[in-house]
Order: C-alpha cells, then sequence, then structure tokens
C-alpha cells in the first residue's frame, strides 16, 4: 500500500517519528518539502496527526491521463502554475464530508500525483487543506490558528461569552475573539498590542497563568483559550488545575509540540480530557501551524 501526506515543513521531522510510533510497517518513500509518501506491505487505517491532509497516494501520472470529473488540485509552491483546464476543474469541484476527494498534488513543474481521501467534517473546503481565511492584519499568527480552528470544528462561539485567554500577548486570537463579540480575559505576564488593551471588551491580567485562583475572576469562564509557549504537559497540569474551580463549556489548547518525547504523551492529555468531562475531543494540525496541535474539547 501507498499512501501521502501533506504537511509544514516544520512539522516534517515530527510527522517522520509519528509514523515510526504509531505505523511501525511503513517506510518513507518518494518525498520533496511538504509532500511525503509511505509505503506499506499490507493495508493501515492512515490518519496521522501531523499533517494538513492524508490519503491513499493512486502514483505519479503525465499530466495527459488527469482526466477526472471531479478533482482539487494543490501546489507545493507559489511558484508553480497549474494549467488552465486543471485550475478550472478544480476551481468548479466541491466535495461533501463523506466523500472520497481525488486530490491532484502538482509536486513540481509537471510533475503530477495523484491521492485519494474521505472529506471529513473537520477538512478545510480547500485543496491540499491550505488555509481559507482571508489575510487579515493582526498582532500575530495567532489570529490564523484560532479562525482556522473555528472554523474547522465549527466552535460554537457566540457573542457575550467569557473567553479566558492563557498566552494572549500580543493578542492575534484575542483579535479574532473580540470580532466574535466575546468578552476576553487574557493572561499573559508580557504586552498587549496597544488596540487590544483599549478594547471595552477585554482585560488583561498581566501574570502568569499558574497564578491564577478561583477569587481571580468573578464571572464563569465559557471558554479557556490556550497558546502558551510552554511544555504540553505544563499547560495540561495547569488546565486541570483551572478545571478545580471554573467549569467552562469547551477548551482549545494549542499545544507546542518541540520534543518528540511529548508525542507520546498525547494520548494521555486525551485520557485528562475524559477526566474532565469532556464528551468530544479532537485534535488537528491546522494550516498555519508549525511545531503545534490543537486540541479541542467540547461538552
Ligand atoms: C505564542 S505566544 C501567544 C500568542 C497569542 N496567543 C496571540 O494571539 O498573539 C505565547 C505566549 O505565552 C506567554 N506565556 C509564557 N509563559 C506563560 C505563563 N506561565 N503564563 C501565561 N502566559 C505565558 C508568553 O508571554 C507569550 O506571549
Amino acid at each position: 500500500m501507498f499512501y501521502f501526506t501533506l504537511t509544514n515543513p516544520e512539522a516534517e521531522d515530527l510527522l517522520k517519528e509519528e509514523i515510526m510510533l504509531s505505523y511501525p510497517n511503513l517506510r518513507l518513500s518518494y518525498s520533496r518539502p511538504g509532500f511525503l509518501t509511505f509505503k506499506a506491505d499490507k493495508e493501515v487505517n492512515f490518519s496521522p496527526v501531523f499533517c494538513r491532509v492524508s490519503g491513499v497516494c493512486v502514483g505519479k501520472f503525465p499530466k495527459e491521463e488527469l482526466n477526472y470529473a471531479r478533482a482539487w488540485v494543490w501546489k507545493r509552491e507559489e511558484s508553480l502554475s497549474i494549467p488552465s483546464d486543471l485550475k478550472e476543474l478544480s476551481e468548479k469541484t466541491n466535495f461533501r464530508p463523506g466523500e472520497k476527494v481525488t486530490l491532484i498534488m502538482m509536486v513540481g513543474p509537471d510533475e503530477y500525483w495523484v491521492g485519494e481521501y474521505t472529506m471529513k467534517p473537520t477538512h478545510f473546503q480547500t485543496p491540499g487543506e491550505v488555509s481559507s481565511i482571508l489575510e487579515t492584519e493582526s498582532p500575530s499568527r495567532a489570529y490564523y490558528k484560532i479562525a482556522e480552528a473555528a472554523e474547522a470544528f465549527d466552535l460554537p462561539f457566540d457573542h457575550g461569552e467569557i473567553v479566558l485567554e492563557l498566552g494572549s500577548a500580543p493578542g492575534g486570537a484575542t483579535q479574532f475573539l473580540l470580532e466574535q463579540d466575546m468578552k476576553v480575559y487574557g493572561v499573559d505576564p508580557a504586552d498587549m498590542d496597544a488596540k487590544i488593551v483599549k478594547h471595552v471588551n477585554f482585560r488583561h491580567y498581566r501574570m502568569p497563568f499558574e497564578h491564577i485562583t478561583k477569587d481571580t475572576f468573578k464571572q464563569d469562564i465559557d471558554w479557556v483559550i490556550s497558546d502558551v509557549n510552554l511544555p504540553p504537559t505544563v499547560v495540561m497540569k495547569e488546565v486541570v488545575r483551572l478545571h478545580e474551580f471554573m467549569e467552562p463549556m469547551g477548551l482549545v489548547l494549542t499545544l507546542k509540540i518541540n520534543d518528540s518525547k511529548h508525542l507520546r504523551l498525547l494520548w494521555n492529555f486525551m485520557d485528562d480530557i475524559v477526566a474532565l468531562g469532556y464528551e468530544r475531543y479532537a485534535l488537528k494540525y491546522l494550516p498555519s501551524h508549525r511545531q503545534e496541535l490543537c486540541l479541542v474539547a467540547l461538552r
């Protein structure tokens, strides 16, 4: 069997480690930056987490054999130009959850690979799972991370809800949450962007999240969001501690996975989430991610 993955360059090593751990019978095959294929002697349920998308690799084809009625076309580099007929085909094609996606991957000039995967509700409606979030002026890349998580998981963010944002500076994610008309309590020892500080629905708690106590906030917290750049073990420990005195309806945690030893702990983190009473939870590598993962949990 032959499988493909599309990932971001920063996550390639983590993806390879994940494959070694979770799919020991797979071996790395043809690869280009961002496009990695793997071979196995027998079929596996291939769904690694450190990639934007993965599936069965049908193979490499000359352009004249790409006669599909419906297909998406993804190009590996901005500098590549998709032939106009393939571009038209891709632009007129849509896939719904549950449908089999045919993805033509333009890996180099005149180098076309075809892959197939089943569209999940958490997939983006874009070829190669590139971000569908429009470019926006914001204090940081975290704007895209939370916007992509909200779209992929269809997060039921509602106006007036209170978000406790751990690691909020300089305020990209806060900007997105304020745009949703939510109230944000940002906990971070670092400075917030001046535009965010001025916003009537934002309050800055300039301290490490370890200092939050049951008396810190006067109102109930609806969501806990974290983008703290500390090891995921530290973040999870604090998130568990916060649940001693708050009961949010949802969590959106960015877990920074800089060390492969944290890969092995991901399933322990899921056990923590279940023990906190969350019924639905998932991990997703978002288009704007580097060496990190989004953990979403909902009651
Ligand atoms: C990736 S940045 C966060 C980006 C931010 N979410 C945004 O939207 O712009 C990580 C942040 O974690 C903060 N941080 C590190 N240790 C912390 C701690 N113990 N408590 C709270 N924040 C912490 C850092 O000060 C830094 O601002």
